[in-house]
């Protein structure tokens, strides 16, 4: 039976029910200390953000907390989730294109220190806001620098035409810069991009590290902060070959080091906003398989969840790695695919894949689940979100209960 921490799925299984989403809390933790460990560098202070978008829950922000980083949040409930948790406010960075003003004035009433600006209409609503603030917002422009990192459309963050930032080349940068010297309350510190996600070469990175340090000379100022985002990719099945996070950091950490030194000027600190990385390899999905199925040519498990609880394969084309977890020794001669239950032909969640014959009740395990899963799932079909359980060692706890459908129906009026 395959095991998370030194947990048998199937003991969680009867405990907690499927579908169940599944963290080892101590994978999170050995990631986050990897980052610690290789993102150092003798020339400034270094910091790591938990995006926290990869995956949110109280308990999550809680960890974030005790393990001392950052956290990285794009709206009002993911600031309220951080403030629950009393995250200290110089430790939250304030994401997003589009912040509404309500989130804004949450963020000021709990004197959130960082915010990255995406552009210049934003810009001007903080300004107004800041006029009545009695402490000083330490700003970051966010900049497309036009490259990205990474091919998949839908995870491109950074192309010219990318909805996020300020375009590297356009000049509304250096009237945001001089708006926020001409304010009492707003500190221009510095400069953010993301150049995109699921990163495993790093020349589109440190590119745009080049460019960066372009824009950083051409408009002549000091800078105290860079933000360089997340991107570090993860190992979703074979094919893939991400870099070890201490080798990413420290892919970065000399890139830095040798423009400062190029350029001749110093920064006080230097920012990574790891998501996927910190919690992808964590994370596990488990499922019961119902029904079987054999169509013309091909063979489905049907399981107990589907495209609500994990919609990256049909969204993305994405793909993971399976095993039967109660059948971890038996011979994989079966070509199958596991669909969902879901009234939509694209719900097959994993196709093709190698597995051993199942039988009903058996229980299928995905792996490298952690990341955007739970935090985009939905309730397609009325399906309950299902539950999370965090396991460290020998226990595990629940972290977010499964919805009943009295919580699918709790706003609907009548
Ligand atoms: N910082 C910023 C500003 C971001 O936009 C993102 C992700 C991150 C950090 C974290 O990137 P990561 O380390 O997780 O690659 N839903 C897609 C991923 C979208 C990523 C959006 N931005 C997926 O499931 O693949």
């Amino acid at each position: 039976m395959f095991k998370i921490g030194n947990v048998e799925v199937s003991e969680l299984k009867e405990k907690y029910g499927t579908p169940l989403y599944i963290y080892d809390e101590n994978i999170i933790k050995q990631n986050i200390n990897d980052y610690k460990e290789g993102f150092v560098s003798k020339n400034y202070n270094t910091q790591i953000i938990y995006a926290s978008k990869a995956f949110s829950s109280l308990y999550m922000y809680k960890l974030v907390r005790e393990e001392n980083i950052g956290v990285d949040v794009v709206s009002g409930g993911e600031l309220y989730g951080v403030i629950k948790e009393k995250v200290d406010p110089k430790n939250i960075f304030f994401h997003g294109n589009n912040k509404g003003e309500a989130e804004m004035d949450m963020a000021l009433s709990y004197k959130v220190k960082n915010i990255i600006i995406d552009n210049l209409d934003e810009l001007k609503i903080w300004a107004k806001k800041c006029e009545r603030i009695d402490y000083d917002l330490n700003l970051m422009l966010r900049i497309n620098v036009g490259v990205s990192a990474h091919t998949h459309e839908y995870i491109v963050t950074a192309h010219p035409d990318s909805k996020f930032g300020y375009y590297i080349e356009n000049d509304d940068i250096l009237e945001s810069i001089e708006l926020i010297e001409a304010s009492k309350n707003m500190k221009f510190k510095g400069f953010h991009f993301h150049v995109g996600s699921q990163i495993f070469d790093m020349t589109g990175f440190t590119i745009a590290i080049e460019k960066l340090f372009g824009l950083i000379k051409k408009i002549n100022r000091k800078i105290s902060y860079l933000n360089l985002g997340g991107g570090c990719g993860v190992k979703y099945t074979e094919d893939d070959k991400p870099l070890s996070l201490i080798d990413f950091s420290k892919i970065i950490i000399e890139k830095v080091d040798s423009e400062l030194e190029k350029a001749n000027i110093k920064i006080d600190k230097l920012f990574i906003e790891p998501g996927r990385s910190l919690v992808a390899n964590a994370g596990y999905q488990l499922y019961t398989i119902n029904q079987m199925k054999k169509a013309l040519n091909k063979t489905y498990y049907f399981i107990d969840g589907g495209m609500n609880d994990n919609i990256r394969p049909a969204l993305y084309g994405a793909l993971y790695s399976v095993d039967i977890a109660n059948k971890m020794d038996a011979k994989k001669d079966m070509e199958v695919s596991i669909a969902g239950k879901c009234c939509e032909s694209g719900d097959v969640l994993f196709k093709d894949v190698k597995l051993p014959k199942a039988d009903k009740d058996d229980l299928l395990i995905v792996y490298t689940t952690g990341a955007y899963g739970y935090s985009m799932a939905s309730n397609y079909n009325r399906l309950p979100r299902p539950a999370v359980v965090f396991v460290d060692g020998n226990n595990s706890k629940l972290v977010i209960k499964r919805e009943t459908y009295e919580d699918l129906y709790k706003n609907d009026l009548d």
